[in-house]
C-alpha cells in the first residue's frame, strides 16, 4: 500500500499511547523465588521434548531481579505507555486470595511506581498465558468455577493496584490458549481433544472476563476510572480465490472462528457468531452428537458478555489467504470445524518464523474490519511485532522497515478509514521466552544475551528506529522544521 503524498506529513492523534509489552512468564524468571507458586507453564517447561531444547523461563530475562534495567530501556525509548502481565501465581501462590504473597504484590508495586513516577502509563494482562498451577490442579479452564476465581483474582488486583493502573486487560489471547492449550497440545496444559475442550474453555474464559468486567464497571469504576478490555488476536483473511464462493464463505468462517469467537458475544451481541454456530451445530449433529460441541450462552449470560468491553485490544501479527477444506465428518476438531484453510501467499516474506509472514496492510485492513463489525470502538493495538531467528543481528534493519510501514499503515487506517486507534504496542521490549521456540525466536526491540549471566539488554537499531517515530508522533521530524 503506497504511503501517499497527503499522508507524508500526517501525525498520531494527540495522547496516542506509545508502547511496548512484555508478559511475566516471558520475561521474570524467579520462577520459585520468595513465595511464588508455580504456574502451568513452569509445569509445562520442566517436561522434556515440549519445548525448543528443553528451554525454561526459569531465568528468562531476569526482569524479577533486572526491573531496573528493564525501566531505563523503557526510558531510552521514550515510551509512554507500558504494557506488562501480572504472574497470578507470584501475586496468589494457589490461586485464591487465601494466600496473599506480600513480595509479590511489592515487586508489582514497585513497577507501577517506577512507571508512574517516570510519567509511563501502566496497561496490565491479569493473565497472559499462566495459570497457577493450584488452580489447573482443579480443572483449571475447563472447570466452570474458574469463573469465580478468576473473578476474584481480578477483584484483588483492581483493588491492590486500581489506585493507579488504569488500563486493565484481563486475558490475553484466548484463541491461542484454548486452541494451543486444548487442541494442539503444544501449550499447557498440553492437552489433545479435539472438537471439545477448546470451545468449553473458550466457553469459560469469555464468561470469566465478562464476569470481572461487571465487577469493575460496579464496584471500582466511579473510583478509578479506569478502562478494562481483553487483548484478542486475529490474522487478516482474503479469499485464496476472490471470484469462489467456496473460498469467500471459507474466509468468512476463518474471521468468525478467529476474531469473532470472542469479538461478537463481547463487543456485538452476546453470543457466538452466527456461521460459527450453525457450522459446529451441523458437524455434531452429522457425527452423532445429542448437541451442538459449541457450548450455549443463556438470554442471562448473554445479557452479562455482551458490550463487556471499554476498548478494542487487538494483537496482531499476520495474514493468510483462505481457501476452502472440506473436512471429513469423522474428524472432530477446531480446525477441521472451520473447513477453511489459511494459506501464505509465497509473495509475502517470512523471515522469523514459518507461521509468521509479514504482512503490514494486513493491520490497516484487519482495523477497518473491526470498526465495521465490532461497532466502531476504540483500538489500542496491543502486540505488534516481526521475529527473527536468534541471536539476531543488532543491525536489523528489514524490522526497521518493518516498524515503518506497520506504523504507516496505522496512519492511513487513522486518518483515511477513520479508525479510532488510540495507541500502539510493539512486541516486544525484550528479546524474551517465545513459549515454545524457547528463545530461538527474538522479537525484541533490545537485544538480550542470554549466555551472560548478568543478561545485558542492549537497542536494536529498530529501537532507534521506534525512538525515532516515537519522538517525532509520526515519521515528520516537526522539531527541526
Ligand atoms: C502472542 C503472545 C505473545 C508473544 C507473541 C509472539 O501470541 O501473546 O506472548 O509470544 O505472540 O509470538
Amino acid at each position: 500500500m503506497p504511503f501517499s503524498d497527503e499522508l507524508k506529513n500526517a501525525t498520531f492523534p494527540e495522547g496516542f499511547a506509545w508502547g511496548a509489552a512484555t508478559a511475566a512468564y516471558q520475561v521474570e524468571g524467579g520462577w520459585n523465588v520468595d513465595g511464588k507458586g508455580p504456574s502451568i507453564w513452569d509445569t509445562f517447561t520442566h517436561q522434556k521434548g515440549k519445548i525448543f531444547q528443553d528451554q525454561t523461563g526459569d531465568r528468562a530475562c531476569n526482569s524479577y531481579e533486572l526491573w531496573e534495567e528493564d525501566l531505563k530501556c523503557i526510558k531510552q525509548l521514550g515510551l509512554s505507555h507500558y504494557r506488562l502481565s501480572f504472574s497470578w501465581s507470584r501475586l496468589l501462590p494457589e490461586g485464591t486470595a487465601c494466600n496473599i504473597n506480600k513480595k509479590g504484590v511489592a515487586y508489582y508495586d514497585r513497577i507501577i511506581n517506577d512507571l508512574l513516577t517516570n510519567k509511563v502509563t501502566p496497561m496490565v494482562t491479569l493473565n497472559h498465558f499462566d495459570l497457577p498451577q493450584a488452580l489447573e490442579d482443579k480443572g483449571g479452564w475447563k472447570n466452570e468455577q474458574i469463573v469465580d476465581i478468576f473473578d476474584e483474582y481480578a477483584k484483588f488486583c483492581f483493588q491492590t493496584f486500581g489506585d493507579r493502573v488504569k488500563l486493565w486487560l484481563t486475558l490475553n489471547e484466548p484463541h491461542v490458549s484454548a486452541n494451543l492449550g486444548y487442541e494442539e497440545g503444544i501449550f499447557p496444559p498440553g492437552l489433545k481433544e479435539p472438537g471439545m475442550s477448546v470451545y468449553q474453555v473458550g466457553h469459560n474464559m469469555i464468561k470469566s472476563h465478562a464476569k470481572a468486567w461487571h465487577s469493575y464497571n460496579t464496584i471500582f469504576r466511579q473510583e478509578q476510572k479506569g478502562l478494562v478490555s481483553l487483548a484478542l488476536n486475529s490474522d487478516w483473511a482474503e479469499p485464496f480465490d476472490p471470484s469462489s464462493q467456496d473460498d469467500i464463505n471459507a474466509t468468512d468462517r476463518y474471521m468468525a472462528f478467529m476474531l469473532g469467537w470472542f469479538a461478537n458475544p463481547i463487543f456485538v451481541d452476546g453470543d457466538y457468531p452466527a456461521i460459527m454456530k450453525s457450522q459446529i451445530k451441523a458437524r455434531s449433529e452429522k457425527q452423532g452428537f445429542v448437541s451442538s460441541r459449541l457450548p450455549e450462552f443463556t438470554k442471562e449470560e448473554q445479557n452479562m458478555i455482551k458490550g463487556s468491553a471499554d476498548f478494542f485490544a487487538l494483537n496482531y501479527y499476520t495474514s493468510r489467504k483462505v481457501k476452502y477444506s472440506k473436512s471429513p465428518l469423522k474428524m472432530q476438531s477446531f480446525k477441521t470445524d472451520k473447513e477453511a484453510e489459511g494459506i501464505i501467499d509465497p509473495s509475502w516474506p517470512v523471515p522469523g518464523v514459518a507461521w509468521l509472514a509479514v504482512v503490514p496492510w494486513g493491520l490497516r485492513k484487519l482495523l477497518e474490519y473491526i470498526k465495521k463489525t465490532c461497532n466502531d470502538p476504540k483500538i489500542y493495538i496491543t502486540e505488534n511485532g516481526f521475529s527473527l531467528m536468534g541471536p539476531a543481528s543488532l543491525e536489523d534493519n528489514q524490522r526497521c522497515q518493518f516498524y515503518r510501514e506497520t506504523l504507516q499503515e496505522i496512519l492511513i487506517a487513522i486518518h483515511q478509514d477513520g479508525v479510532d486507534v488510540r495507541g500502539y504496542f510493539a512486541w516486544s521490549l525484550l528479546d524474551n521466552f517465545e513459549w515454545a521456540c524457547g528463545y530461538s525466536v527474538r522479537f525484541g526491540l533490545f537485544q538480550v544475551d542470554f549466555e551472560n549471566p548478568e543478561f545485558p539488554r542492549t537497542m536494536y537499531k529498530s529501537g532507534k528506529e521506534y525512538a525515532t517515530i516515537i519522538s517525532c508522533n509520526g515519521f515528520v521530524n516537526k522539531k527541526a522544521t
